[in-house]
This record gives structure tokens, C-alpha cells and sequence, in this order.
């Protein structure tokens, strides 16, 4: 079994490493020029962005050649998937894939505008995680079925939420508005965990680029907490518990 993930903040690396089989981060499979997966089970788990999929798993699902049996998608989530399962279905349907398989795992939502991150955290005991994953890794391990109807309702709301939603947050200069304070010491860890190779550390300080692909990692997984936005709802910060800092580098740099 192959499993592409993305993570910012180690709750889709933490599912990989549940589910299990050889695991491939995005980023780095998306700087190949033909891009081919191909097993008897292939997974790709995302996070939900602005109720459908990051910008850059959406261009890996363009790009990427995927052969198998069995095709899985899973997300992880905070608050509402929207209609991000709709998104997968009809990027499947696009590239004439057979969807198998498809679900979620409520995890902290690490939305910084949207949330208290402590209060996210505290809600972890709540939405048993470990239970939703057991639940998942029984179905993916007798090959159960789960996919998703595209009714034009559903094609009505997703069109709706792109225009409310993803089309005001997932912008690629939004990093341009960060604000880098004098606790930085310029260690470069803002660049590592960029899986958009976004942001440049100078003598002279950080620069961030418009590749943006709006994940935080960079804000979440700096050692100083010297990277901020405006509308951050604390300075609070999000690691999944069970994901090192070392890791998010090896998956983005
Ligand atoms: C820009 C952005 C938009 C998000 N939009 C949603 C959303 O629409 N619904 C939701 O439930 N969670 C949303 N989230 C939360 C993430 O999906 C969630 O925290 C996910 O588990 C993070 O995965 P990671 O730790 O692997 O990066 C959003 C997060 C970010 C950074």
C-alpha cells in the first residue's frame, strides 16, 4: 500500500503513519515531472482547506498517474469537511478513477483565524481520535467501499462555498501579510517546514514569496513563536502530540 499525505501541523502525517504502508509526502513528489503511484491499495490524506482540499494536493491529484484495485482518500478536519469529499469525487471522476473509499478524522483544527488553539486542543478528549481511525483502518483493511454522489445540490454548494470561502482564503500572497517579530533569530526552520518552498531567511530577516499555500506550518512550527497574522485568534501554537518538529521538515523541505 502506497499513502500520499500533506501536513502542516502532523495530524494527516500522524493518520499516515496509522494506516501504515509506504508513505510519500506531496511536496517532494510533486517536484517529479511524471508522477506515477501505483499498488494494490493507494491513499492520499489531506487536510480540509476552506471546505475543500490545499491548492497543492489539487494540483498532485492533476498531475499525479495513480494505478490501483483500491483508491482511498481520507481528510483530517477540525470543525466541517463542507464539501470537500464532492472535491474528490469529482477530481476522481475527472481523471476517470474509481473512488473506493473515503472519510475523515476530526482532529484540532489549527485554523489560526478561526480558533483559540488551546481550546482546540482541550477539545481532543471529546472526538476520539484513536477511535475514528480504528473504525478506518478496519474498513481500508477488508477493502470496504464508501464514496460520495454528486447531486446538483451539492454541485450548487460547492460552487458557493468556493466563492465565500476558498477563493478568499486560499490566496498564494496571503504570507505577505505576516508579521515576523524581534523574537526571530533567523534559524531558517520557517523555510524547512514550507512546503511551498515560499520563504527566504537573509542576514537581513525573512521574506516570504507568493507561492503561499496558506497551511501555517511555518507560524505553528516556529521555536521562537515569532511568526504572526493579524487575525490569529491567540498565539497559541498546534504540533500534533504523536509528530516531531523534524518530521514536518522531512515531509516539506
Ligand atoms: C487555511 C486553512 C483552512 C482550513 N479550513 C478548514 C475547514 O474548512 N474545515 C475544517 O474542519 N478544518 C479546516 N482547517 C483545519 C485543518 O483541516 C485541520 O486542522 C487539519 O487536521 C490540519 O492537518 P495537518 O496537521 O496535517 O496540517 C483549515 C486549516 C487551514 C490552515
Amino acid at each position: 500500500m502506497i499513502v500520499c499525505y500533506f501536513t502542516a501541523t502532523g495530524n494527516c502525517l500522524y493518520i499516515a503513519r496509522r494506516i501504515g504502508g509506504t508513505l510519500l509526502p506531496i511536496p517532494q513528489l510533486l517536484r517529479q515531472d511524471r508522477i506515477e503511484v501505483c499498488d494494490d491499495a493507494v491513499g492520499i490524506i489531506a487536510p480540509v482547506y476552506a471546505g475543500e482540499m490545499p491548492m497543492m494536493v489539487r494540483d498532485f491529484f492533476g498531475k499525479v498517474n495513480i494505478k490501483t484495485n483500491y483508491f482511498f482518500f481520507l481528510y483530517t478536519y477540525g470543525m466541517a469537511c463542507g464539501e470537500a469529499f464532492a472535491h474528490v469525487k469529482q477530481l476522481c471522476d475527472e481523471k476517470g478513477l474509481k473512488l473506493s473509499y473515503i472519510n475523515s478524522v476530526q482532529m484540532v483544527d489549527n485554523y489560526l483565524p478561526g480558533f483559540e488553539m488551546q481550546k482546540q486542543i482541550d477539545t481532543l478528549p471529546k472526538k476520539d481520535v484513536e477511535g475514528q481511525i480504528a473504525r478506518i483502518i478496519r474498513d481500508i483493511e477488508v477493502r470496504a467501499e464508501a464514496s460520495v454522489k454528486i447531486t446538483p445540490a451539492v454541485k450548487a454548494k460547492m460552487a458557493m462555498l468556493r466563492k465565500m470561502l476558498a477563493n478568499r482564503i486560499l490566496r498564494r500572497d496571503t504570507a505577505k501579510s505576516y508579521i515576523v517579530n524581534d523574537q526571530c533569530i533567523r534559524c531558517g526552520i520557517c523555510a524547512k517546514v514550507c512546503p511551498a518552498n515560499n520563504i527566504t531567511v537573509t542576514d537581513n530577516g525573512i521574506s516570504f514569496a507568493d507561492r503561499c499555500e496558506v497551511c501555517y506550518a511555518c507560524l505553528h512550527n516556529c521555536p521562537q513563536n515569532a511568526i504572526h497574522m493579524h487575525e490569529e485568534q491567540s498565539t497559541i501554537r498546534f504540533r500534533n502530540e504523536h509528530i516531531s518538529l523534524n518530521d514536518i521538515i522531512a515531509a516539506n523541505e
